[in-house]
């Protein structure tokens, strides 16, 4: 059988640029939530359609988002001009450049950056988004109806091709493995690191650049989400503690961007060239509600399938399992069944007798939610937590009113020693996946 194994992380987050300042301030209980209204008036030079001119704002229900912070790579924010030259940032779109740097970084971490032919081909890139360039869209469809033909760029397309961050990467590095984009709303991530950990296992590759990028900072999304009622609008004055996962006074999620990107390698692979080994992806288990658009069965019953699915492919019991990264979003449907499913999966058989064993906590408080990037960031959160022993806090849980008697890590990071850890990701449409990580044995 051919294992699959974590080599390099890279990640994009409202935290910052970077794996070690994002996990650092996320441990220290630091939020990654601002507020529209006033990141506007910071963005005015860099982009003056989408985040600031459009006075468009100040209609919408929900003005707190999850932003990277702008900077110097010193102060561990984003310039696009350390990750890309003036041609990649005119003809990339955001969501790409994010994809690529993260990229870039994990990369780095894992020592790999073959020349040789078969190297090359033995190397793919999963990356996918769930909304991708909506900007582009947008003042496109606007310029068109105005102005016509002649006025439409020949970038729009490349811009707004979903598996375009994955066609980047692979130019850049040469990389002639698969080329594999998912877009599968908030699974994205999670999906493409499982699907490329099937490469792996399948033989089409021994190493996969995988994960996922969003960024859809843009007032449309806030309207549609708003419309669709599924954001945190009561907390626009406090931002950071708008997003509140399990708590009694969740309302809704909170928009975020960024990126995260990991090297998976088969684990001779990494063995034989010495490559440092940050975790084993043991499972990946993915199910369909067949229910509803945007609310999931009550009873949790889609998500407890995939739980059930990637631990039963790990060969992992439910009692082995020290953390779950929640998906939890901070949604009051989605929330309550995701708790249900796990109460499901983790007491009774195979499980543990006590709800205090229970583990599990939510890093959207504290990043919000990245969408397409949300599975693969919270899976190298489930990585980070392995590698460290660390439990992420779940931010602004006061008092939970589901998952009674769980550990949901409230407010304060935990120390504990963590071998196996699992990530769950659900996507508006009604797409589940689960990811198993544990360490090397
Ligand atoms: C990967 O896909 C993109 C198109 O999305 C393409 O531009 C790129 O050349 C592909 N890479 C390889 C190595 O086939
Ligand atoms: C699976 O994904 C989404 C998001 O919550 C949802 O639409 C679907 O029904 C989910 N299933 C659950 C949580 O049981
Ligand atoms: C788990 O999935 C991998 C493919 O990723 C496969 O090679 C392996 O046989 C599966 N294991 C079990 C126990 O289902």
């Amino acid at each position: 059988m051919r294992r699959v194994v974590v080599t390099g992380l890279g990640a994009i987050t409202p935290l910052g640029v970077g794996v070690r300042p994002t996990w650092r301030r996320l441990l220290a209980g630091d939020s990654g939530v601002v507020s529209l209204l006033a990141s506007t008036h910071a963005h005015q030079e860099e982009e003056p359609t989408s985040r600031s001119s459009n006075n468009k704002w100040r209609d919408l229900t929900s003005t707190v988002a999850g932003l990277v912070p702008q900077g110097s790579a010193a102060q561990h924010g984003w310039d696009a001009a350390d990750w890309l030259d003036a041609t990649d940032r005119r003809r990339m779109s955001k969501f790409a450049q994010y994809a690529v740097a993260a990229a870039e970084m994990a990369l780095a971490d894992a020592g790999w950056k073959p020349t040789a032919m078969s190297d090359l081909e033995a190397t793919g890139v999963c990356l996918g988004s769930g909304i991708g360039n909506l900007e582009d869209f947008y003042d496109t469809s606007v310029t068109y109806e105005k102005d016509g033909y002649k006025k439409v760029s020949p970038l729009f397309v490349p811009k707004i091709l979903i598996n375009m961050a994955a066609g980047h990467v692979a130019m850049r590095y040469g990389f002639r493995g698969p080329n594999h984009s998912a877009t599968t709303a908030c699974t994205t991530g999670a999906h493409s690191v499982g699907d490329a950990s099937r490469f792996i296992a399948f033989g089409d590759a021994d190493v996969m650049v995988a994960g996922g990028a969003e960024s859809c900072i843009h007032p449309l999304t806030f309207a549609g989400f708003g419309r669709s009622r599924s954001l945190s609008t009561a907390y626009n004055h406090d931002p950071p503690s708008g997003c509140r996962p399990f708590d009694k006074d969740r309302g809704g999620f909170v928009v975020a961007e960024g990126a995260a990107v990991m090297v998976l390698e088969e684990l001779e692979h990494a063995k034989a060239r010495g490559a440092h080994i940050l975790a084993e992806l043991r499972g990946y288990g993915c199910s369909g509600d067949a229910h509803h658009m945007t609310a999931p069965l009550e009873d949790g019953s889609g998500a407890l399938l995939a739980m059930k699915r990637a631990l039963k492919n790990a060969s992992i019991k439910p009692s082995q399992v020290d953390y779950i990264n929640a998906h939890a979003t901070g949604t009051n449907v989605g929330d309550a069944a995701e708790a249900a499913a796990i109460r499901s999966l983790m007491i009774g058989e195979d499980g543990v007798d006590d709800e205090a064993k229970v583990t599990v906590s939510s890093t959207k408080g504290a990043v919000g939610h990245l969408l397409g990037a949300a599975g693969s960031i919270e899976a190298l959160f489930a990585v980070m937590a392995i590698a460290e022993n660390a439990l992420p806090p779940t931010l602004n849980l006061q008092s939970p009113n589901v998952g009674a008697g769980f550990n949901f890590v409230p407010l304060q990071a935990q120390e504990k020693e963590v071998k196996v850890a699992m990530s769950n990701s659900f996507g508006f449409g009604g797409t589940n996946a689960s990811l198993v990580f544990s360490e090397l044995e």
